[in-house]
């Protein structure tokens, strides 16, 4: 449905000596293999905490042009500089140039509230941002209202969205909310890659699954991804994995 506005990241530059990113499998991986594609509209990072998702999303993210730190194209802010310099080494080969774009990450939702109300305090008259993430400062709303907010508010489609656990503030009906959300952007011509834990969003029909381990990075179906084969053993049956885990 969308065109595919990210075709494919390249690695095309040395790591700097002596930097982490050089141990770092996912990295190595993409020395190795030069390229990886983003052939879905949704294309979801999984894989155990500490494999690489936030740093590949990250390194995306600024190779597309967004701030490191979250926001749209047009965000410059910066509390504190920890972006590694993979971006540096890869090359994004694009189909076509995104309408609107957005760089959304969980911890860092309370600085994209802070800079949108530090903007609108600058441009005086003229029309509040907030206007266009809902009407309401995103600091008067809980974590995953305001999350959901920017997203049905901000977004409007033709765009290449960046997620980086998108679930971390919503409950599971809300992640549903989110799942339709995202089908809604993809249907108004979106790209959408996501970094998540989430067994319910990976379940995206269509969705390109990349699981990052040890081993690099592996395309996956659903059912066989860690997280869904985990979940669904502790839903079919909490007792005996209790019984296992805690010896109860
Ligand atoms: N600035 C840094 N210096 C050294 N190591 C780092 C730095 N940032 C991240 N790492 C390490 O890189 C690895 C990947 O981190 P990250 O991309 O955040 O993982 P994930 O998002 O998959 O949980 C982790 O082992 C982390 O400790
Ligand atoms: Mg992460």
């Amino acid at each position: 449905m969308s065109v595919g506005y990210l075709s494919e990241i390249v690695f095309e530059n040395q790591i700097p000596e002596g930097s982490y990113l050089q141990s770092l499998p996912v990295v190595r991986y993409l020395r190795d293999h030069t390229c990886l594609a983003f052939d879905a509209d949704v294309t979801f990072l999984v894989g155990e905490n500490g494999t690489g998702k936030s740093t590949l999303l990250e390194a995306i993210a600024v190779a597309c042009g967004f701030n490191p730190e979250g926001g749209s194209r047009n965000f410059h802010f910066s509390t504190n500089a920890t972006h590694s310099e993979l971006h540096a080494c890869l090359r994004t080969v694009k189909r076509a140039y995104p309408k609107d774009g957005y760089f959304l990450r969980a911890e860092s939702l309370y600085n994209v509230a802070t800079n949108i109300e530090e903007l609108d305090r600058e441009r005086g008259c003229l029309p509040p941002l907030t206007e266009s993430y809902g009407g309401k400062s995103l600091h008067r709303q809980s974590h995953g209202e305001s999350f959901l907010a920017l997203v049905q508010n901000r977004l409007g489609g033709q765009g290449l969205y960046l997620f980086d656990e998108p679930e971390a503030a919503l409950s599971p009906m809300r992640q549903l909310t989110l799942l339709s959300e995202i089908d809604r952007l993809v249907k108004a011509g979106s790209q959408l890659i996501i970094a998540t834990h989430s067994p319910m969003l990976m379940a995206y029909p269509g969705a390109c699954i990349y699981e990052l381990s040890d081993a690099g990075i592996a395309k996956v179906a659903y059912k066989d991804t860690e997280h869904y084969r985990m979940t669904k053993q502790f839903l079919d049956d909490p007792e005996r994995m209790m019984k296992y885990l805690l010896d109860f």
